[in-house]
C-alpha cells in the first residue's frame, strides 16, 4: 500500500527554481508539485501532512565524498555506515556515495564486495560507491570496465601517499585512457605525495612534530602541481577529470584555466577549506590534530578564491570527505609526529548548514547552494533526477530546512560518532526540521524516526555533468 504525503505552504528551492508550491509524495517518489491554493480548491489529501509555511523545502542532500569505516594510518574511521548516514540524515543529506577501498595485489571486486558488506542493511539513508584504485594494472583496469556496468561509475586516483595509495604518472595515465573508453570519471586527489615525504622527512628531522606541520609540508604550490599535472594528463588520455577536495587557490586557478579551454575538467572542495584554516591547525596542546587533513587547511586567504570558484561554477561541487577520527585515541596516535596523525574531519552532518550560512552571508544564493549541495553531485556522479532535485518522478528525499532557526554546533549535540566537532561553538543560521527518504519521514520535527537499514544501495549511470 502506498502513503501520500503533502507537503504544504513551503518554498522549494531546486538549482533551477524557487516556487511557493505544496509537494505530493506517493509511494515514495514525488508526484506532483501545484500552487498551494490550487490543492487546498482541489481537496488534494493524503495519509499526512507537513506543514511547511514559513519553510524551505529542499532536495535532500547528496554528499558524494564520505569514508565511513576507513582504514587508515593503521585505525579506522569512527563513524560506521549506521551512525554516518543517521548522522547525514539529521543535517538533511539523504544521498552519500562513499568509497570502496582495493588494498594493493588485489582485485577490485574484492574490495567493492567488502564495501557491500560493510553498508548492507545498515544505512539510514541511501548510499552509492566510487571506487578507490590502489593498483593499476592490467587486471584491475579490465574491471574498471564491468564496475562502470554494475553502477560504480567514478574511480578515486591519490597522487598523495607513495606506499598506500599513490598511482604514478604511467598508471594514472592508463586509468584515464580507460575511463575515456568506458565512461567511467577518474577523481584525483591532486598532491605531489613523493614530494610532500621528502618534506614531511626533513621537518621532523628539525625536530618540527606538531600538527601544524602538516599544513606546513603539504604545500599549496604542490597542491598546485598536481591538480596541473593531472589536467594534462587528462587531457592526452581524452578523459574527464574530477578533482577532489580542492584547498588552494592557484589549484582553482588551473581548473578555471582548463574549464576556460572548454576542458570537462571538474573540482569539488569541502566546508573546511571554506570555514576553517591554518588557524586551527596551530591550535596549541596537540588540538591542532583535530584539523589534520589532506589537503590540508590552507591560510584564511585562500577562502574567498574558493567562494569565488563556486560562484562562477569552476568549482562544481561541496562534498565533505566525512573521515571523523576521535581526538582521544585516534588523532592520538600522532603525538610527537604529525605525519602519524590520522588524516581526515567529520562534517557530514553540518554541510546543509554551513552552507546556508554562507546564503545567510552573502557568498552564494539559494539556488546555488542546492546546486553545489544536491543538484551538481547527483548529475555529476549519475544520480539525477532520482536524486538532487524536486521533480515528479525524482525520489521523494525531502528536507523541510528552517531558515531562521538559530542553532550552535557542537560534539554534545551532534550525531556523528566522534568526540569532538570541528565547528565547536559556531553558530549558525538555519536548521533541518523534517527529512523524507524515499518517501518516508527519518527525522520529524527534530525527532528520529529512521532505521538502519532503510537505506538502500543505488547503482549509478555515468557522469551527466556537462560543460
Ligand atoms: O584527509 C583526508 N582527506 N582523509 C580521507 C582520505 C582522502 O584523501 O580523501
Ligand atoms: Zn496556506
Ligand atoms: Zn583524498
Ligand atoms: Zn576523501
Amino acid at each position: 500500500m502506498s502513503t501520500r504525503t503533502l507537503i504544504r505552504g513551503g518554498l522549494v528551492v531546486t538549482a533551477a527554481d524557487e516556487v511557493h508550491a505544496d509537494v505530493l509524495v506517493d509511494d515514495g517518489r514525488i508526484a506532483a508539485l501545484a500552487a498551494h491554493g490550487t490543492t487546498v480548491a482541489e481537496g488534494w489529501t493524503a495519509d499526512r501532512v507537513i506543514d511547511a509555511t514559513g519553510k524551505y523545502v529542499l532536495p535532500g542532500g547528496v554528499d558524494a565524498h564520505t569514508h565511513m569505516e576507513l582504514p587508515f594510518g593503521g585505525t579506522f574511521a569512527s563513524d560506521t555506515f549506521e551512525t554516518g548516514t543517521r548522522a547525514a540524515a539529521w543535517g538533511g543529506t539523504t544521498t552519500i556515495v562513499d568509497f570502496a577501498v582495493q588494498t594493493r595485489g588485489r582485485a577490485l571486486r574484492e574490495g567493492l564486495d567488502a564495501w557491500y558488506a560493510k553498508a548492507d542493511g545498515k544505512c539510514a539513508i541511501d548510499y552509492a560507491f566510487h571506487m578507490i584504485l590502489s593498483d593499476v594494472n592490467e587486471s584491475s583496469l579490465k574491471e574498471m570496465d564491468l564496475l562502470v556496468e554494475e553502477g560504480v561509475t567514478s574511480f578515486k586516483l591519490f597522487m598523495a601517499y607513495p606506499g598506500v595509495f599513490y598511482s604514478d604518472d604511467g598508471q594514472i595515465l592508463r586509468a584515464m585512457q580507460r575511463s575515456a573508453s568506458n565512461g567511467g570519471l577518474i577523481m584525483m586527489h591532486a598532491e605531489n605525495g613523493i614530494a610532500i615525504d621528502v618534506l614531511v622527512e626533513q621537518a621532523l628531522a628539525r625536530g618540527e612534530t606538531d600538527p601544524r606541520y602538516h599544513g606546513e609540508v603539504r604545500k599549496v604550490l604542490l597542491e598546485a602541481e598536481a591538480t596541473h599535472r593531472a589536467i594534462q594528463l587528462a587531457r592526452v588520455a581524452g578523459a574527464p577529470l574530477y578533482v577532489v577536495h580542492v584547498s588552494a587557490e592557484e589549484a582553482v586557478a588551473e581548473l578555471a584555466a582548463a574549464r576556460d579551454k572548454g576542458l570537462p575538467v571538474f573540482g569539488e572542495t569541502c566546508p573546511q577549506y571554506l570555514f576553517l584554516s591554518t588557524d586551527n591547525l596551530a591550535e596549541p596542546d596537540f588540538e591542532g590534530a583535530k584539523y589534520v587533513c589532506s589537503t590540508p587547511l590552507r591560510p584564511r586567504e585562500h577562502q574567498a578564491a574558493l567562494w569565488r570558484g563556486l560562484r562562477t561554477d569552476d568549482l562544481q561541487v561541496v562534498s565533505t570527505d566525512h573521515c571523523p577520527f576521535c581526538f582521544t585515541g585516534q588523532k592520538d596516535l600522532g603525538r610527537g609526529d604529525f605525519s602519524k596523525i590520522p588524516n581526515g574531519l567529520p562534517g557530514v552532518e553540518n554541510r546543509m548548514d554551513l552552507l546556508h550560512q554562507a546564503v545567510v552571508d552573502g557568498h552564494i544564493s539559494r539556488r546555488r547552494w542546492i546546486d553545489i549541495a544536491c543538484a551538481a553531485p547527483a548529475r555529476m556522479f549519475g544520480l539525477y533526477p532520482k536524486k538532487g532535485t524536486i521533480a515528479p518522478g525524482a525520489d521523494a528525499d525531502v528536507v523541510v530546512y528552517d531558515p531562521h532557526a538559530v542553532q550552535t554546533i557542537s560534539a554534545d549535540t551532534h550525531h556523528m560518532n566522534v568526540d569532538y566537532s570541528a565547528y565547536e561553538g559556531r553558530t549558525v543560521t538555519g536548521q533541518v526540521e523534517t527529512v523524507l527518504s524515499r518517501g518516508e519521514v527519518v527525522v520529524d520535527r527534530r525527532t528520529w524516526t529512521g532505521r538502519a537499514g532503510h537505506g538502500l544501495y543505488t547503482p549509478r549511470s555515468t557522469c551527466q555533468y556537462l560543460n
